[in-house]
């Protein structure tokens, strides 16, 4: 059954929203290329999140141990802490959640560190606005289908490839809940009628080359199947009378 939050709630996902909104700058600007790990950073993570009162969203969810998913170049998503430092040139993507008293609210924004190549920097680009693009779908009477379409439409435009195999998704007392699947990829005007209050990750996740990835042993990590840079930025949005509102801003 699909929650569909109150204002009241809404301000509440949004007091969420502002802790990662937060946490995500704070992080960034704490890189230093060549010296920072992703295992420094969740750390931060972690410390900022508890500092403002809130828990994060991703630890001990389905088994995940760590505060944070940072996945840098070809990782797509899910990427787990590790002590290898990130380096001028890459693209980082700080996906956060956080849950304060019972609301959860998730983002994630991808990063170049340094100065990267202009491929890199034109994907960083196109998924930025391929988010903008579903976003903009996000209206009451619209469909799941009209943000999932919108967000393809404009990565194939572009010759990327979508991911098929992670989705967005609904969100509030919980950090997954109905609508289960909002997808990246699909028709427009299919799928559940969007109606007030209800509150979606619309987080499109957009990779140079194929669509396909791979899982790693460590059974979280996930990769582009032939090596390819991937980018991934994400909003928690509420359905309002006045279109979407974006909840993850500080
Ligand atoms: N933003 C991702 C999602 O909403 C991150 C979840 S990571 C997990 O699915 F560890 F919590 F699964
Ligand atoms: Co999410």
């Amino acid at each position: 059954m699909i929650h569909y939050k109150s204002k009241a709630e809404i301000e509440m996902m949004r007091k969420s929203g502002k802790i990662v909104a937060g946490t995500i700058r704070r992080c960034h600007e704490a890189i230093v290329p060549g010296k920072t790990t992703t295992r420094i950073l969740d750390e931060l993570a972690g410390r900022l999140i508890a500092e403002a009162g809130a828990v994060p969203s991703f630890l001990n969810y389905r088994g995940y141990t760590a505060n944070t998913c940072i996945s840098v170049n070809d990782v797509v998503i899910h990427g787990m802490p590790n002590d290898v430092p990130i380096e001028d040139g890459d693209i980082v993507d700080i996906d956060i959640g956080a849950c304060l008293d019972g609301w959860h609210a998730d983002s994630a924004v991808t990063y170049a560190v340094g100065t990267v190549s202009a491929n890199a920097q034109r994907l960083l680009n196109i998924t930025r606005e391929c988010l903008y693009q579903g976003i903009a779908q996000a209206k009451i009477g619209n469909r799941i289908g009209d943000i999932a379409s919108a967000v393809q439409r404009y990565a194939e435009k572009n010759g990327y490839g979508v991911v098929r195999d992670l989705v967005g998704h609904g969100i509030g007392r919980k950090l997954h809940e109905e609508p289960v699947n909002v997808p990246n990829f699909g028709k427009a005007g299919k799928g559940e009628v969007l109606k007030e209050g209800m509150t979606i990750c619309i987080e499109p996740m957009i990779n140079e080359g194929t669509f396909k990835i791979v899982t790693l042993p460590d059974g979280w990590t996930m990769k582009t199947a032939d090596g390819k840079l991937s980018a991934h930025f994400e909003h928690t949005i509420a359905i309002t009378k006045d279109g979407p509102d974006i909840l993850t801003v500080e």
